[in-house]
C-alpha cells in the first residue's frame, strides 16, 4: 500500500506536458547492404527479403542484431518488393527489439511500365496494388498490422523525382493519390488494428516555388498538408478523408546531410510554430564535414528537448561502393575480407563479406560505428567479433580457403579439410594425417608470388583429395544430400532450380512420403539430380546447388532420416521408382533381393521363404509400380496384404526369435523402473514430512517475534 502512494504523483510528474525526460527518442539506422564491393547492378535491392536473409538474420551476418547493439531502436529500409514474403524480417526485428520503417520502392513512381508519371502523377492505383500485395505478404495478418511496423515511408525524396521540386502540386498529388490508395488497399486486405502511420521523407533542398516556407524541407510539408486536407486543389479527388488521416496518422520526415547546429535554425524552429500535432523525424542523417562523436550527442540533446523531433536514423549501415563517389562517404561499415557465408540473392551468387568499422575522416582514431554508439547510448560491436573466420561457414572455395589461410590457424585449417572431404564423399580416418596435411596448407604465409610457385590453392587441395588419399576413407555410398547448416530457404531455391533443370525426371513425382519436409524433398531431389544428369567427377561443384547440398559419406547421411536420399545402396536407397532403378542397373540379384525385401518390409509383410525371395529376385519387374502391385500376390510372403497368416518363428535370424531375448530386456528394465520410482515416491513423502515439521518451527518464530 505505501509504495504506492508516491507511484502515482510521480506518473503525474513524468506525464506532465511539455515534460520531455521519459520521451523515447527514435534511434533508427538507415539500411541498403549491397553485397557489392564496386559498381555493379544487382538484380534487385530488397534487402528485407529472405533472399537476403544470409545478411540481416542472425544465423547470418546478423546486421539486426548489430544494428541494435550499436544502440538504435529502428532499422530504416529502401527497397520493398511486394512479391517477396517479409514476415522473416519483420519477426527477427521484433526479437532484436527493433522497430521497422519500411519505404515503398520507386519502382512504381517512376521505373515500371505505367508508373505514375505516365498517369499525370495520380498514383492511386499503382500504389494500392503494390501495398496489397505488401500487406498479404507480411506487413499484416489476421487484420492486423505487423508488430515491427509503425510507420510506412511512401515515397523517399518525391520532391527531387516526381517530376522535380519545381512542381509541388505534382508531387503532391503523387503523395496523396498513393496514401488514398494505401488506405483502400488496407480496406480490401480487411486491415484495421494496429494502424500505422504514413510518411512522405522530403529532401533538405529548398522549394521556391512552395507557398508556405523557403526553408528547407518545410516549404514541401507545408504544401502536403494543405494537399491532405484539400486534394481538390491539387486536382486529385480522394476516396477516403484525407485531412482526418493527416491528423490521425501522420508523421513528417526529411532527410538531411546537414549538421545538428542547423536544425534549430533552418528548420526545427519553424516547424514547431507551424505544426503543434505532427511529430517530425530525420530519416536519414550524417553529416560528412563534422564529427559523428559530437555530432550525434548534439542532434540528440535536440531531439530531446523538442517535442516535434522524435529521433533520426543515421545514414547509413553499410558502404554503397555500387554507388561510388560521395555516396561513399557515409556508411559506418566497409565490407571486409571475409566471405561469412554464400548468399543466392534473387538468382545470383554473392559472397556475404564480413564488415569491418570505417574511420570516421573528421574525427581521427575513432569510427563512425563507435562514435553513433555513444550517441545511441549502445553497448556496441568489438572488431573482433565482426570478421570472425569460422571454418564451418567459410565457402568451400578459393575465398574460404584465403580466410581460413590468413587465420594462420593450423586447427581452422584443419576443420575446413575436414569440411571440404565431407563435401566430396569421405570422412577422416586418421587425425595426425589430416594435421599434416592441414600444416602444408595453412603454413604458406609468404608472399603470393612465392605462394603461387609453390601451386598451392584451394584447387590444388581438391585435385589432391581427388586422388583419394589413404587416410581418409571414401564411402563407395556417398550421396548427394541437402546441407542441414544451409539455410532452409537457399535449400527451397535450390529444388526449384534443380525441378526446371532435370532431364530424366519430372519433380510433380516426386514420392509423397518426400514432399512433406523441405529437407527430405531436397535430399531426393539432389541425391538423384547428382546420379542421374551429372558425370560424378566433381562433387563439390555438381554437388553444391548454390550452398544448399554436400556429397556426403554414408555416416554422415544416415545420421539424420535418410529415406528419400536416392543412393546405389540397396539397404538404404528411396523406396521409389528412381531408387529402384539404381538398384536395378547392377543386374544383381543379391542387391535386387535386399531392396525387395526392404519393400514386403514396407508393405507390412514378411518374406517366408528366402530362397524363393532369391529367384525372384533373378528377375524382377521392370518397374517399382508393377512390383509394389505383384508383391502382395507372391506365394512367399505372409502377413499383411497378403491374406496369409505368418508361421511362427518366421525365420529364426530375422528377428522372430530375436523377439525372446528383447521381451525379457523390455521385462527386466520395466521391473527396475517400477522399482526406482517406488523408493523415489517413498523418500520424497519422507522429506516432505520433514520440510512440514521444519516449517511448524518457523512459523512459531514468526508468531514469537
Ligand atoms: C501518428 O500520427 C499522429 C498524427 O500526426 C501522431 O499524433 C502520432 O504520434 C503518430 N504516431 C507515431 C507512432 O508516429
Ligand atoms: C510433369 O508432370 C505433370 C503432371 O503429371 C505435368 O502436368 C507436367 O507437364 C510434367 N512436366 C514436364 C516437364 O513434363
Ligand atoms: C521355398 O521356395 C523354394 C523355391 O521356390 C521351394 O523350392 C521351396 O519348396 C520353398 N520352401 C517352402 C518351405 O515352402
Amino acid at each position: 500500500m505505501a509504495s504506492r502512494a508516491w507511484v502515482l504523483p510521480l506518473l503525474l510528474l513524468l506525464t506532465r506536458p511539455g515534460a520531455t525526460a521519459a520521451k523515447e527518442l527514435l534511434k533508427g539506422i538507415s539500411y541498403g547492404p549491397a553485397p557489392l564491393k564496386k559498381a555493379g547492378k544487382l538484380p534487385n535491392d530488397d534487402f528485407m527479403s529472405t533472399s537476403a536473409k544470409a545478411q540481416w538474420s542472425t544465423s547470418g551476418r546478423g546486421d539486426l542484431h548489430i544494428i541494435k547493439r550499436l544502440g538504435a531502436n529502428a532499422v530504416r529500409l529502401y527497397g520493398n518488393d511486394p512479391r517477396e514474403d517479409h514476415t522473416p524480417f519483420l519477426d527477427e526485428a521484433v526479437v532484436q527489439g527493433l522497430q521497422v520503417i519500411p519505404g515503398m520502392s520507386d519502382y512504381p513512381y517512376t521505373q515500371m511500365p505505367k508508373n505514375c508519371m505516365t498517369t499525370d502523377f495520380n498514383c492511386y492505383s499503382q500504389i494500392k496494388e503494390q501495398y496489397k500485395s505488401m500487406l498479404q505478404n507480411g506487413f499484416a495478418k489476421d487484420g492486423a498490422y505487423h508488430g515491427a511496423l509503425k510507420t510506412i515511408i511512401v515515397i523517399n525524396e518525391p520532391d527531387l523525382k516526381i517530376p522535380g521540386i519545381s512542381k509541388p502540386t505534382e508531387f503532391c498529388r503523387a503523395i496523396v493519390s498513393a496514401i488514398d490508395g494505401m488506405i483502400d488497399a488496407e480496406k480490401e486486405t480487411d486491415t484495421k488494428s494496429n494502424l500505422i502511420n504514413f510518411t512522405a521523407t522530403f529532401s533538405f533542398g529548398q522549394c521556391t516555388a512552395c507557398k508556405g516556407s523557403s526553408k528547407p524541407a518545410l516549404g514541401q510539408m507545408m504544401e502536403l498538408r494543405s494537399a491532405m486536407e484539400k486534394p481538390e486543389d491539387v486536382g486529385y479527388e480522394a476516396n477516403n478523408n484525407l485531412a482526418e488521416v493527416y491528423k490521425t496518422r501522420f508523421t513528417n520526415s526529411f532527410n538531411t546531410a546537414n549538421p545538428a547546429n542547423d536544425m534549430k535554425p533552418l528548420f526545427l524552429n519553424d516547424y514547431e510554430a507551424n505544426f503543434d500535432s505532427t511529430p517530425v523525424f530525420i530519416g536519414e542523417y550524417h553529416s560528412t564535414h563534422v564529427s559523428t562523436k559530437k555530432d550525434i550527442h548534439d542532434v540528440i540533446e535536440v531531439a530531446k528537448n523538442s517535442d516535434a523531433l522524435v529521433g533520426v536514423s543515421f545514414f547509413e549501415f553499410q558502404v554503397r561502393y555500387d554507388k561510388g563517389g560521395t555516396e561513399m562517404d557515409f556508411g559506418m561499415f566497409g565490407l571486409g575480407q571475409i566471405s561469412l557465408a554464400e548468399m543466392n540473392f534473387f538468382g545470383v551468387e554473392f559472397p556475404v563479406w564480413c564488415l569491418m568499422k570505417i574511420q570516421d575522416a573528421k574525427d581521427p582514431g575513432n569510427t563512425i560505428a563507435d562514435s553513433l554508439t555513444v550517441g545511441f547510448e549502445g553497448e556496441g560491436i568489438p572488431d573482433d567479433q565482426l570478421c570472425v573466420i569460422d571454418p564451418k561457414k567459410v565457402p568451400l572455395s578459393e575465398d574460404g580457403y584465403q580466410a581460413i589461410l590468413s587465420t594462420k590457424s593450423v586447427n581452422k585449417m584443419a576443420d575446413f579439410v575436414r569440411r571440404v572431404i565431407w563435401h566430396m564423399g569421405g570422412d577422416v580416418e586418421d587425425d595426425k594425417a589430416l594435421v599434416n596435411f592441414a600444416t602444408k596448407y595453412a603454413k604458406q604465409t609468404l608472399e603470393v608470388t612465392v605462394r603461387r610457385l609453390s601451386g598451392l590453392s584451394f584447387a590444388s587441395m581438391v585435385d589432391e583429395l581427388g586422388q583419394h588419399p589413404s587416410w581418409v576413407l571414401w564411402d563407395a555410398m556417398a550421396a548427394c544430400v541437402a546441407d542441414r547448416s544451409a539455410d532452409q530457404d537457399t535449400v527451397g531455391e535450390a529444388i526449384g532450380w534443380t525441378c526446371g533443370n532435370f532431364h530424366s525426371f519430372n519433380c510433380s513425382d516426386l514420392p509423397s512420403f518426400c514432399s512433406e519436409d523441405v529437407w527430405a524433398h531436397a535430399d531426393y531431389v539432389f541425391s538423384l539430380y547428382f546420379a542421374v544428369e551429372t558425370d560424378h567427377s566433381s562433387p563439390l561443384e555438381h554437388c553444391n546447388f548454390g550452398g544448399a547440398a554436400m556429397f556426403a559419406p554414408s555416416k554422415v547421411y544416415r545420421s539424420q532420416d535418410s529415406a528419400c536420399i536416392v543412393t546405389k545402396d540397396p539397404a538404404t536407397t528411396a523406396l521409389s521408382e528412381e531408387g529402384y532403378q539404381m538398384i536395378l542397373q547392377f543386374h544383381d540379384t543379391d542387391k535386387a533381393a535386399v531392396f525387395i525385401q526392404r519393400e514386403v518390409e514396407d508393405l507390412k509383410m514378411k518374406v517366408a521363404n528366402k530362397s524363393a525371395l532369391t529367384n525372384f529376385a533373378m528377375k524382377p519387374p521392370a518397374h517399382f509400380k508393377d512390383l509394389k502391385e505383384q508383391l502382395p500376390q507372391v506365394p512367399w510372403v505372409c502377413g499383411g496384404p497378403s491374406g496369409r497368416n505368418c508361421p511362427f518363428p518366421v525365420n529364426p535370424t530375422d528377428g522372430g526369435g530375436g523377439g525372446w531375448v528383447v521381451g525379457l530386456i523390455i521385462c527386466i528394465v520395466l521391473l527396475f523402473a517400477a522399482i526406482l520410482a517406488a523408493l523415489y515416491v517413498r523418500r520424497k513423502r519422507q522429506m516432505a514430512a520433514r520440510d512440514r515439521e521444519v516449517d511448524v518451527d518457523r512459523s512459531v518464530q514468526v508468531e514469537l517475534a
